[in-house]
C-alpha cells in the first residue's frame, strides 16, 4: 500500500481522536508551539494523545511516585504530574540544562512546581542513586541507553507498577525489517523486555510505538 495514503489516513485518525477526546489544554498547546519555535528537534515532544494517555495511566495506577527519563521541554512531565495523586511527586531527569528555561517556566505556569522535581544529569548515573519504588516510570531519553537501563529501572518499580517506553516502533522500521544500527538496537530492546519474566509487556501502535511493561 502507498505509504503516503497510510500516513494521511493515520494523521486524519489522530485528528479525529483529538477532536473527540478531552479538549486541548491551552498551556500544553502553548508549550507545543514554543517547543516548535525554539528547539531543534520539536518532534520529540509527546503531544496530545500520548500526553493524555500518560496522564490517564497515572490516574488508573493511583500513582504517587513517578519517574520520567528525558524531560525535554516538559510536555509529558506536565501530563504525568496532572495524573498523580495529591501529595505525589514526578521526578524527571534531563541531561541538557539549556532546556530549563522552557520546562521550568511551564511547570510554574501550570501550577505544578510543587509536584515536579527536576534532576539534571545523565540518567545512567542518576537512576542507580534514586530511591524507589516508583509506581510508574516513563522511559524517553537516549534510545541507546534503553537496554542498559532496563535492569536498574525494573528494580526501581513496585510490583504491579508500570514501565512505559516511547519510540519502540522506530518509525515502523522494526516491523519492516530495516537493518540499520538504530532499528536493530530498538528491536533487541523490545525482545529483551518481551522475554523478561519479571514483566508482562504490550506494544501499542500509536504514534512511534509505546511499550507498556507491567511488573509482576
Ligand atoms: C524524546 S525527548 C523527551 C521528550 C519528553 N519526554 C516529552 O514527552 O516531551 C528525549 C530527551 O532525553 C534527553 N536525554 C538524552 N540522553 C539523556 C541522558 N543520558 N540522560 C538524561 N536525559 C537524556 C534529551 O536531551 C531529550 O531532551
Amino acid at each position: 500500500m502507498d505509504e503516503k495514503i497510510i500516513n494521511r489516513d493515520y494523521d486524519l485518525m489522530m485528528k479525529y481522536c483529538q477532536a473527540n477526546s478531552e479538549p486541548i489544554d491551552p498551556i500544553l498547546a502553548e508549550l507545543e508551539r514554543v517547543t516548535y519555535l525554539r528547539t531543534l528537534a520539536p518532534q520529540m515532544i509527546s503531544g496530545v494523545i500520548q500526553g493524555r494517555f500518560l496522564q490517564m495511566l497515572c490516574q488508573l495506577q493511583g500513582a504517587k511516585k513517578v519517574l520520567e527519563v528525558g524531560t525535554f521541554t516538559g510536555y509529558a512531565t506536565i501530563c504525568l504530574a496532572r495524573g498523580i495523586q495529591e501529595g505525589g511527586m514526578v521526578s524527571t531527569i534531563e541531561v541538557n540544562k539549556e532546556l530549563e528555561y522552557i520546562s521550568k517556566s511551564f511547570f510554574e505556569k501550570a501550577g505544578l512546581s510543587d509536584r515536579i522535581t527536576q534532576i539534571w544529569g545523565d540518567a545512567k548515573e542518576v537512576i542507580p542513586n534514586l530511591e524507589g519504588p516508583f509506581d510508574l516510570i516513563f522511559l524517553d531519553g537516549a534510545k541507546a541507553d534503553y537496554a542498559l537501563l532496563f535492569d536498574t529501572i525494573i528494580g526501581k518499580i513496585r510490583p504491579g507498577g508500570l514501565l512505559a517506553v516511547d519510540n519502540v516502533l522506530w518509525s515502523g522500521k522494526v516491523a519492516f525489517g530495516a537493518t540499520d544500527k538504530g532499528t536493530k538496537m530498538i528491536d533487541k530492546f523490545n525482545q529483551l523486555v518481551n522475554k523478561d519474566e519479571r514483566v508482562e509487556s504490550l506494544i501499542l501502535p500509536f504514534r512511534d510505538g509505546l511499550m507498556l511493561a507491567r511488573k509482576k
